[in-house]
């Protein structure tokens, strides 16, 4: 059985973090008895100096023959004042809405070895597992009209009935997996495409008898995760409401260099880190490779039903922090700073060991 992974490592710190994760991508295949084949495409700024446009045919054919795409990051400061549908934003939605990739799953856990790297008590985050799901192809991000003209600008938030069952289906297997508790984060006080939203959830969730559903206003959300984050299983919301609640609880777990992702829709995957493409420590061997390394986490247990290989990936983060080692920028006291190759190594030694030591064999596949 061969995999074919689509690389898209993209801007800044994105060929850096892309290098990582397919380390850990080659040790997993030589462990585990799988063959996986690569091919790499353009996309955002690299893109549009190569190619004129931040997204090209080539790239999306690409990722429409491949059983799962790494994309690392898009933007930089040289592009940010291209219009609009040059920008490299715009290929990373042009990708989500073309791959139909309409489910976004951001998890917020913090690693025991990171608790005093927040800005919050540790006895506050201690224990936080969460799960952020975000619809990604509808709501105000697409809807039309939108525009600007002389004297107004203006967007369209719009949600159909399809949209909202898929993703709140969605939200429900995947708290039936864990703890069985929704919030679904809304603004129905105020606009009708929420209260619509709710009512459809409220549906879908007649089905899911053993799931507790809450509702959540957006902006009591926000204050509630840094309140209690404990109090949330999976949270599902919105496109725009998920792109604000995501960055809050990534910055929870102590950097929003730890936190991977995956969109996920019927035909197509897509993993990648939520850090972006920080071009101000781009090329310095600083960038920390664990978003990108815990994305590929995601890539085996979702798209190649892998939960074992996901699991090893997972220890060996763990392991490697509570050893002490830090890239630059979650660097504390008294830990080791290692540059982003140095602790894709050490990861990669500790998924070895963990191997070695489980005696995982093609036998467990
Ligand atoms: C994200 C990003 C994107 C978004 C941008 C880069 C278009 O902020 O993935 O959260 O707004 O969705
Ligand atoms: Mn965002």
């Amino acid at each position: 059985m061969t995999y074919r992974i689509a690389l898209l490592p993209g801007d800044g710190i994105g060929p850096e973090v892309t290098n990582a994760a397919v380390k850990i991508i080659d040790l997993v295949t030589s462990k585990f008895n799988i063959d996986i084949s690569y091919e790499t495409y353009d996309i955002g700024g690299i893109c549009y100096e190569k190619h004129g446009t931040p997204l090209i045919e080539e790239t999306l054919d690409g990722c429409y023959n491949s059983d799962a795409v790494f994309l690392g990051a898009v933007g930089g400061y040289e592009w940010e004042n291209l219009p609009h549908h040059l920008k490299p934003e715009a290929a990373l939605l042009k990708l989500r809405e073309k791959l139909e990739l309409f489910a976004n799953i951001r998890p917020a856990k913090v690693y025991s070895s990171m608790l005093d790297n927040s800005s919050l008590k540790r006895e506050v985050l201690d224990g936080t597992d969460f799960i952020v799901l975000r619809e990604l192809t509808g709501g105000i991000y697409f809807g039309k009209p939108r525009g600007i003209e002389d004297s107004r600008g203006f967007n369209t938030m719009v949600y159909r009935t399809e949209e909202v069952e898929r993703i709140a289906r969605k939200a429900f297997e995947i708290a039936l997996k864990r703890d069985k508790v929704v919030t679904s984060v809304d603004k129905a006080n105020v606009l009708e495409v929420s209260q619509f939203w709710r009512n459809v959830v409220e549906k879908v969730h007649k089905d899911y008898p053993k799931i507790k559903l809450n509702h959540m206003y957006v902006d009591n959300a926000a204050m509630q995760i840094v309140r209690d984050p404990k109090q949330f299983d999976v949270i599902l919301t919105s496109n725009i409401f998920g792109d604000i609640i995501s960055d809050i609880s990534g910055m929870i777990t102590g950097s929003l260099g730890m936190l991977p992702s995956a969109s996920i829709g019927n035909k197509y995957t897509l993993y990648e880190p939520v850090h972006g493409s920080a071009p101000d420590i781009a090329g310095q061997k600083k960038a920390n490779p664990i978003a990108a390394i815990s994305s590929i986490s995601m890539m085996f247990e979702h798209s190649f039903d892998m939960q074992k290989a996901s699991e090893i990936i997972e220890k060996a983060i763990t392991k490697a922090l509570s050893d002490g080692f830090r890239t630059a920028d979650i660097a504390t006291e008294g830990c080791k700073i290692v540059t982003t190759d140095e602790f894709t190594d050490i990861i990669a030694e500790n998924m070895e060991r963990i191997f070695t030591d489980e005696a995982i064999g093609v036998f467990l596949l």
